[in-house]
């Protein structure tokens, strides 16, 4: 037997700095679809996701909940998880970076970069603000104060480690010629290069004393690492590179996707590929960078009052509908807007008209034209048969084209196209006419290819929305195995006595438009 290829696919570790929102629950839920498409079209996929524990606001917060930062961060992880059950999000692990784990290797890894000379110490300077016990660079200053609590900021320096990344510059320029298609979309890599690997790399501070929640460094303890070489080794230490057990590093690295919010590029696209070569390692294949979710003032934030939760949506609409939204919402490369008009619009418009009520109307006739019987024997087609068949094979050549390069919205649009050409075809073949007129034999190929088309359209769904998925095979009375992406576009895998349900449940119910968008506007401000 063939060994089934790896995938290798993470998410951001997340600050777990308050609760999540629809973007952290976006990037969440991209990965995971794009799991589960890898696992449909047969590869062994390993997903790694996690949280990023250390840091000063981690000390910050927990200190306002009085809670030690272990306290607050161990709660939080329960948080996170119970979210990502609620949200049927399938990660294979959870690092969390306070796990020995994970505190154990990093460690180990700086070592290795102090015995190399790529870790050095210096003296970091930057704008300090007292209260916040914070430094920030220059241009992080709002009108020259501190950009947390507005207060006066002094220069100051500190003792400080630092890791020599212009040592690695030239490498990293050829590494980037030698693989252009590194970061996707390509907008993201120009970014970067115009402004930090052009200009030239600075040194990278890795260490602060002014606190103390973080990992320690193995030669001098009352320096914590600052948490970028903390937080990205995650990726290698998830699977137990520098532990007694490293057979999950030895099968799933180097990483084949590493997908990023698009303001943390920088950390991944010149300081991670560093990190791993410096360390001697296989290069990770592929990050891609997505843009944000905002909102119509802006980016989402508590204090303007306009944050939405994926709770509120998957309480009132399902977890598909909610789903559904947010990987149809966003463009490969564009910051793309949530209105909570648009949610309702997509919902009624593609869920409940052309998807729910496709499925309802086919399950209806089935039952009223041939008794519940999915016929399997037409002996005659109609003239609208072959363009429904081309359709289906046009657009999973579409689907897998866009799902390959992680256009996902690209993707949706193309299985909505089949789905609006399976809409179409009823009309077409008008199949209360055939009935009237008694052609049985192509009322037979109608209900036929309707059931068919659906059983296509659940095996292509099932990446984006896996429960309708389920449901429309379930009310067609197709078993799973015989719905899968191998045998999507044959035309013999329905038996001959399949019996669809007998009452249809619908997928999604209508919404009232007015209503609903109320509701959402009140959760947005918290109502
Ligand atoms: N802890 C770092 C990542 C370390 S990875 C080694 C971090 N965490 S974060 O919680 O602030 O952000 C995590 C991810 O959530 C980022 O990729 C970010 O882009 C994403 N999002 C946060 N808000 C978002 C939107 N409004 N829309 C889409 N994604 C957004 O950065």
């Amino acid at each position: 037997m063939n060994e089934k290829k790896k995938f290798y696919i993470t998410t951001p570790i997340f600050y777990p700095s308050g609760k999540f929102h629809i973007g952290t629950a976006y990037c969440e839920t991209l990965t995971d679809c794009i799991k589960r498409y890898k696992e449909a079209r047969g590869y062994d996929v390993y997903m790694l996701t996690g949280l990023d524990e250390h840091g000063q606001k981690i000390e910050t917060v927990a200190k306002k909940q009085n809670k030690t930062p272990q306290e607050y961060v161990d709660d939080m992880a329960e948080e996170a998880k119970k979210l990502w059950e609620l949200m049927d999000i399938k990660y294979d692990d959870f690092i969390r970076t306070t796990e020995d784990r994970h505190v154990e290797a990093v460690q180990k890894i700086v070592q290795i970069f102090l015995d190399k000379g790529d870790i050095y110490k210096g003296e970091y300077e930057g704008w300090y603000c007292m209260p916040c016990e914070n430094y920030f660079t220059e241009t992080q200053l709002v009108d020259g104060k501190c950009p947390d609590c507005g207060r006066e900021v002094k220069k100051m320096k500190e003792e400080a480690y630092f890791f020599n990344m212009k040592k690695y510059e030239q490498w990293l320029k050829e590494f980037y010629a030698e693989n252009p298609d590194f970061i996707v979309p390509e907008s993201r890599k120009n970014e970067i290069f115009k402004n930090f690997i052009d200009p030239g790399l600075e040194d990278l501070c890795i260490s602060r004393c002014t606190f103390d929640w973080g990992i320690q460094l193995p030669n001098d303890p009352k320096h914590v690492l600052y948490v970028w070489l903390d937080a990205l080794t995650n990726y290698i230490t998830a699977l137990g590179y520098m532990s007694d057990d490293d057979t999950l590093f030895k099968k799933y690295w180097p990483a084949d996707l590493h997908v990023v919010g698009k303001e943390i590029i920088r950390f991944h696209g010149i300081y991670w590929p560093i990190f791993i070569h410096a360390l001697g390692l296989e290069l990770p294949k592929k990050l891609y960078a997505h843009s944000w979710i905002v909102m119509k003032d802006g980016k989402m934030s508590k204090s303007v009052g306009n944050v939405i939760y994926p709770e509120t949506l998957i309480e009132r609409y399902g977890l598909d509908a909610t789903k559904y939204y947010l990987l149809r919402l966003m463009s490969f490369s564009q910051d793309s807007m949530f209105t909570p008009e648009d949610f309702i619009e997509r919902y009624n418009s593609d869920l409940a008209n052309d998807l729910g009520n496709l499925l309802n109307r086919t399950i209806g006739m089935i039952n009223k034209y041939f008794d519940g019987i999915i016929p399997t024997d037409a002996k005659e087609e109609t003239e609208f048969d072959e363009d429904l068949r081309n359709t289906a094979k046009e657009q999973l050549k579409e689907i897998e084209e866009k799902m390959d390069a992680y256009h996902v919205r690209a993707a949706i649009e193309a299985l909505w196209k089949y789905i609006s050409r399976t809409n179409k075809y009823i009309d077409e073949t008008a199949p209360w006419v055939l009935s009237k007129e008694g052609d049985t034999e192509k009322l037979k190929s109608v209900m036929f290819n309707l059931a068919e088309a659906l059983r296509k359209i659940a095996i292509l769904a099932s990446p984006f929305i896996a429960g309708s998925s389920k449901k429309i095979l379930e009310q067609l009375g197709i078993k799973q195995e015989d719905a899968n992406w191998n045998n999507v576009l044959d035309y013999d895998t329905i038996k001959a006595d399949t019996k669809v349900i007998s009452q249809g449940e619908p997928l999604f119910i209508r919404l009232d438009k007015e209503e609903e968008i109320e509701y959402i506007r009140n959760a947005m401000h918290g109502k």
